[in-house]
C-alpha cells in the first residue's frame, strides 16, 4: 500500500465532496484551523481505545448517542446539559443491567457535517444545493444560505471547543458522580410513566455503591466519576485533515474528536475517506448498511486494521428491523472466519427511517426496539457479543419519532419537530429504550 499522509486522501475519489466557491478562501480557513490547539489529547484517545477493546472482549458496554446533526444555535447550557443527563441516565440503566462498566460516547462537540442522498433540494420548482450541516452551509432555502462557506469550519471548531469545555467542567465538577444520579433528573420528566422504573434502578446503583464503600470498605474509585468521550462522522475531510496532528511517538491522531466514524455513504474501500482513516491512530467506527457484503467488509478491515489492534474497529450495523435477520448473520460469520475481534454495535435508527403521508421523515419506536431485540438475539445465536448501541436522541421534549410510552402519532409530529435532518428519540423514548434494553441484557447475562 502507498505511503500515508494526512492529505493522501486527496488523490482518491471522495464521495460527498464539497465544492467551495473560492479555493483561496478555503485555504485561508484551513490554515487558520490547522494552527489552533487540538480539542482532545492522544492520551484520552488511547484510553478510549483500551476501553473499546474491553467492550469487544465482552467486559464493557458502549453507549453512543446524540443528535443526528448538532446545530450552532443549540450550543446552549440547557441543551448540552440535557443531552448529558439523558446519556448518563441511560448509562446508569445499562451499568445495572449489563453488570459491566459502560463507555459513554456522545455524538457531540463536532457532529456538524451531514452526508446527503441528494445533492440538490427542489422546492416548488426551485432547485438549490442540499443543506449539509452547519459546518458546510445553512438550512434556510436561499442560494446565499446554501452556498458552502469555509469560515463555517472555524465556527464549528469553536462551537465544538465550547461544548467540550462545558462537558469537561460538568464532569470534573461532580455532575457525573454516580453517587448523585439525582443531578440527572429532568424537570419535565418527573411525571413520566417510566419515572418509577428508572428510579428503582438508580436506587439499586446507589445501594451497590454504598455496599462496596461501607461494608467492603472500598472506595468506588473509577466508578466515582465517569469519563465522557466525543464522536462525530469524519465526513468533511479538509476539516479533519486540519485537526490531524502527530504525537511525540510520531503517530498521527485526529484530535478534533476521540472516536470518528465512517458513514455508510463514504465507506468505499478505495475511496478518500477510507484512505484518511487508514492513517490515524484513533479508534474508529464503520457504519454497516444492508449493501455491505462479506468481501467488502473484510477488505475494509484489512485496510483499516492490518495490525489487528484491540479496540481499533467498531462495526456499527444499521440494517433495519426488516433486513437485519437476513443481512447480519453472514457478516458476523465472515468476521469470525477471518479470526478478527471487533466491537459490534447496533444503530437501530438509520435503517428504520421512512416518510409519513405528508413527507415528514420519522421512525417508529417499535421498529427501533424490534431491530435492537433481533440484534441481541442474532449475535447471541452466532456466538458473538453485541457490545454497544448507537442512537440518535436528544434530552429535549421533541416529537420526531413515533410511538413509545406516550404513543406519539403522526399528528404529534407537527408539535415539536425540530431536527433539520434525521428524527431523534426524545428524552422519554430514549429512557424507555434503555429500560427495554436493560430487560434484554438482564435476561441474557
Ligand atoms: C448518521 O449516523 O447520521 C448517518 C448518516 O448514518 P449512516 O451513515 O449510517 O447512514
Ligand atoms: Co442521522
Amino acid at each position: 500500500m502507498d505511503a500515508w499522509a494526512p492529505e493522501s486522501w486527496r488523490s482518491k475519489r471522495a464521495a460527498q465532496l464539497i465544492a467551495y466557491p473560492s479555493e483561496a478562501d478555503l485555504a485561508r480557513a484551513l490554515e487558520e484551523l490547522a494552527a489552533l490547539p487540538p480539542l482532545v489529547t492522544p492520551q484520552e484517545v488511547e484510553s478510549l481505545r483500551q476501553q473499546l477493546a474491553d467492550a469487544a472482549a465482552g467486559r464493557r458496554f458502549l453507549l453512543q448517542g446524540g443528535d443526528c446533526a448538532e446545530r450552532f444555535d443549540e450550543c446552549t447550557p440547557e441543551v448540552i446539559t440535557n443531552k448529558l443527563k439523558i446519556l448518563l441516565q441511560m448509562s446508569l440503566v445499562l451499568v445495572q443491567t449489563s453488570r459491566r462498566p459502560v463507555i459513554r460516547v456522545g455524538r457531540i462537540a463536532g457532529q456538524y457535517a451531514k452526508p446527503r442522498s441528494d445533492a440538490l433540494e427542489v422546492r416548488q420548482g426551485v432547485s438549490l444545493p442540499s443543506y449539509r450541516g452547519d459546518v458546510v452551509n445553512r438550512p434556510g432555502f436561499s442560494a446565499a444560505e446554501r452556498q458552502p462557506d469555509p469560515r463555517l469550519m472555524l465556527r464549528a471548531y469553536e462551537r465544538s471547543a465550547l461544548t467540550l469545555n462545558f462537558i469537561r467542567a460538568l464532569v470534573r465538577g461532580g455532575f457525573a458522580d454516580l453517587h448523585h444520579p439525582e443531578n440527572w433528573d429532568l424537570d419535565f420528566a418527573r411525571h413520566s410513566p417510566l419515572a418509577g422504573e428508572y428510579h428503582a434502578i438508580a436506587r439499586g446503583v446507589a445501594g451497590s455503591l454504598e455496599f462496596m464503600e461501607n461494608i467492603l470498605g472500598v472506595r468506588a474509585g473509577e466508578m466515582h466519576w465517569v469519563d465522557f468521550f466525543t464522536s462525530h462522522e469524519a465526513l468533511l475531510l479538509p476539516y479533519e485533515q486540519a485537526q490531524t496532528r502527530r504525537d511525540a511517538d510520531g503517530r498521527w491522531f485526529n484530535l478534533s474528536t476521540h472516536f470518528p466514524w465512517i458513514g455508510m455513504r463514504t465507506a468505499e474501500a478505495g475511496g478518500a475517506h477510507v484512505e484518511y482513516f487508514r492513517g490515524i491512530a484513533n479508534p474508529i467506527a464503520i457504519k454497516v448498511g444492508p449493501a455491505m457484503n462479506e468481501a467488502w467488509l473484510l477488505d475494509l478491515l484489512d485496510i483499516l486494521d492490518p495490525g489487528r489492534q484491540p479496540g481499533r474497529v467498531t462495526l456499527v450495523h444499521r440494517l433495519g428491523a426488516a433486513r437485519i435477520a437476513e443481512c447480519l448473520p453472514p457478516l458476523i460469520k465472515a468476521v469470525q472466519r477471518a479470526g478478527r475481534t471487533v466491537l459490534w454495535s447496533c444503530d437501530p435508527m438509520h435503517g428504520n427511517t421512512y416518510a409519513t403521508h405528508d413527507g415528514t421523515k420519522t421512525r417508529h419506536f417499535d421498529d427501533i426496539l424490534r431491530e435492537l431485540e433481533q440484534a441481541f438475539s442474532i449475535h447471541r445465536a452466532g456466538g458473538s457479543w453485541l457490545g454497544g448501541v448507537h442512537f440518535e436522541l436528544t434530552g429535549e421534549d421533541v416529537t420526531e419519532c413515533l410511538g413509545g410510552a406516550r404513543n406519539l402519532t403522526d399528528a404529534d409530529l407537527k408539535r415539536a419537530y425540530r431536527s433539520e435532518v434525521d428524527p431523534r428519540l426524545n428524552y422519554e423514548q430514549a429512557l424507555e429504550l434503555a429500560l427495554r434494553m436493560g430487560r434484554i441484557l438482564s435476561a441474557q447475562i
